[in-house]
């Protein structure tokens, strides 16, 4: 399929129409959402009768479930991807330093909005913090899986923000591996962090997600959103799905022991060593378009990267779906 480097996974009509094959017949592993979604409660009529009310509870459920200290500013998001188009809206013009290979939207929306973006390799990013003011993190980064110290990153935001800058952290992924979340340091201005209803909870369709953090800046968010812009079945879900500690505990230990099995299955039949997270597997693959083909006649989708050549693979759900994707792999010749 075509790489116009904007491409996300999850496009599964588009790959049928390239590759012939119906839509239904797809195993499509080409996202990191979790296949084995938080189950949906039934919704009262009158959450979808109603206007969403910001009086629901929902900041005060969040910030009880991340235990945010009192100043932290909490603001729902119709999934975090809104964030990311809307901050660099709310900056005058500002350096800005994007981490590649990294989440692509981050460095569109702040070139969108006449920035000056440095993407910088993952490795130079601690270079890159005394020369910008605002730093963008994505912890573990999609797709490489790298990961910071809490520690560092808070270092970063101190030093940025002597100069009103803004540390931003992307936690889209943060539940598979929640201490290394900045949860706990929230409240101090300038630092912003992300959280999605789409990886971690497998609500991708939903559109639901948090920006946390400097409560002006979340202000100057939500007034960019306009009213309602997060529904009331999605407010009413991101409520509860917080407050379900027990099914967050028992499926952060389900992918954890499924993120080393497709680590294996990958590993194993092709030969490689990949890095990423317990959703999804990624390694640099000069072979790429090849196995990605390979992969799709089979009906499989997986995700292509183009610069640097790549590959990543997200976690299939059912056992069949692991078979088919353990069969297709063995079959490609190594
Ligand atoms: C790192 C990262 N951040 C944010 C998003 C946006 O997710 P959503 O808008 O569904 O919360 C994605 C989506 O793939 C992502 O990979």
């Amino acid at each position: 399929m075509a790489h116009d480097g904007q491409e996300h996974g999850g496009r599964l009509h588009a790959a049928a129409r390239h590759w012939g094959i119906p839509a239904t017949r797809w195993l499509d592993l080409s996202t990191g959402i979790n296949p084995r979604a938080w189950p949906l409660p039934v919704i009262p009529d009158q959450v979808w009768q109603r206007l969403p009310d910001e009086d629901d509870g929902l900041s005060a459920a969040v910030r009880q479930a991340l235990q945010l200290q009192p100043a932290t500013g909490v603001l729902p998001l119709p999934g975090s991807q809104a964030a990311i188009q809307l901050l660099p809206t709310l900056r005058r013009a500002s350096r800005v330093a994007v981490p590649t290979p990294g989440y692509a939207e981050h460095v569109a929306a702040w070139r969108a909005a006449g920035h000056a973006v440095q993407p910088v390799p993952v490795a130079a990013m601690a270079r890159a913090v005394d020369t910008v003011d605002v730093l963008v993190w994505i912890q573990p980064n999609n797709p490489t899986g790298d990961l910071l110290p809490p520690a560092e990153l808070l270092d970063w935001h101190a030093r940025l923000v002597t100069r009103g800058g803004w540390l931003i952290v992307d936690e889209a992924f943060i539940e598979t591996c929640p201490d290394y979340s900045l949860q706990s340091a929230l409240g101090r201005p300038g630092l912003l962090v992300l959280r999605s209803f789409g990886k971690f909870f497998g609500l991708a369709g939903l559109r639901a997600g948090l920006l946390l953090g400097d409560a002006e800046v979340c202000e100057a968010l939500a007034g960019q959103l306009g009213p309602w812009a997060v529904s009331g079945p999605a407010r009413y879900l991101m409520q509860r799905a917080l407050a379900d500690h027990a099914w967050q505990r028992s499926s952060r230990r389900h992918m954890a022991a499924a993120g080393c099995r497709l680590t294996a299955v990958i590993e194993d039949t092709l030969g490689v060593t990949t890095t990423g997270t317990d959703l999804f597997r990624y390694w640099e693959e000069p072979r790429a378009e090849e196995i990605q083909e390979r992969l799709a006649r089979e009906a499989i989708l997986i995700r292509r990267f183009v610069d640097p050549t790549a590959l990543r693979i997200g976690l299939p759900g059912a056992e069949q779906d692991w078979g088919r994707l353990q069969a297709a792999l063995q079959a490609i010749p190594r």
